[in-house]
């Protein structure tokens, strides 16, 4: 269909060679995989979901002073973002045990933490991600000390914005993980929030019933991950109440609309 370069295919997205020098399109696939891509599978309709998702998460991060790669969604399931040098490193976030920790400190889910802890895996999916400490992360030089300070500094920002974000619409934030990337000014570079934030990298529970409203409903044979992703979605403002993406998905289409609106739009 289209001539340009794909550039990676990962487990979730393509990247493809974006427009200008610098960017690239990112296109999010419906296709799931949990465990290193032992178990595969297919979620109808996340890949749309997971760009507004991503999209609505890294504009909100950034109003605040939190620099990502993104720049506009281009389609529904594609967005422009600036092309970095990634980090080899997962930043997992963790509020609440849950998930591989429950395993490796033998505590049941659920339980809250004393204080947010942050968590570095190695990407790598020949070692099956590792867990590597900052001793590892300075010794390998997967990042320097300086890098290692702000991807902290932004993990722990990132966490307490999302914390109320999410709290506001009844979900509980349990955990997440994180990807950053160099960008290049001549000798100079920075790091900057990289990959995707969406219910596929996080885990969202509901305030009130302590329903997962994310992968884990995937991973764990549970049933019922589209409507879960919807669910977030539509909390979120994202969808509108049938679950389709509609006009509210649609922005261009929501922008022509208003401009040809006779009245003038209400606030
Ligand atoms: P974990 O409890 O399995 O280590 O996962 C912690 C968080 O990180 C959880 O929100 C899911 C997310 N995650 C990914 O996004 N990719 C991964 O490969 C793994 C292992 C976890
Ligand atoms: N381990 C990832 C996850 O569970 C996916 C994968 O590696 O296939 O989110």
């Amino acid at each position: 269909m289209s001539r340009r370069r794909q550039i990676y295919e990962g487990k979730a997205k393509i990247l493809y060679e974006g427009p200008e020098p610098g960017t690239i399109i990112q296109y999010f696939k419906d296709d799931a995989t949990a465990f290193n891509a032992q178990k595969k599978g297919t979620i109808n309709g996340k890949g749309v979901i997971n760009n507004r998702i991503s999209e609505h998460v890294f504009t909100r991060l950034s109003t605040i002073g939190i620099p990502t790669h993104f720049i506009r969604r281009l389609n529904m399931r594609e967005q422009l973002v600036r092309q970095v040098e990634i980090i080899p490193l997962e930043v997992v976030v963790r509020n609440v045990v849950a998930g591989s920790l429950a395993k490796r400190v033998g505590l049941p889910e659920g339980e809250p933490l004393p204080h947010t802890l942050i968590e570095y895996y190695l990407k790598s999916d020949e070692l099956n991600d590792p867990m590597v400490a900052e001793e590892h992360i300075a010794c390998f030089n997967w990042a320097t000390h300086e890098e290692m300070q702000d991807i902290a500094a932004m993990a722990i920002r990132v966490n307490d914005f999302m914390c109320g974000m999410f709290s506001a619409i009844d979900i509980r934030l349990v955990d997440f993980k994180l990807e950053f990337g160099r960008i290049y000014d001549g000798d100079y570079s920075r790091v900057i929030l990289a990959d995707e934030i969406s219910p596929d990298n996080c885990r969202l529970w509901d305030f009130t019933t302590g329903e997962k409203l994310d992968k884990d409903r995937f991973r764990r044979d549970m049933g019922g991950e589209e409507e879960a992703y919807q669910e977030v979605a539509r909390r979120l403002g994202l969808l509108q109440d049938d679950g389709s993406p509609g006009e509210v998905l649609d922005m261009s289409a929501h922008r022509t609309r208003l401009r040809n609106s006779p009245t003038k739009p209400k606030k």
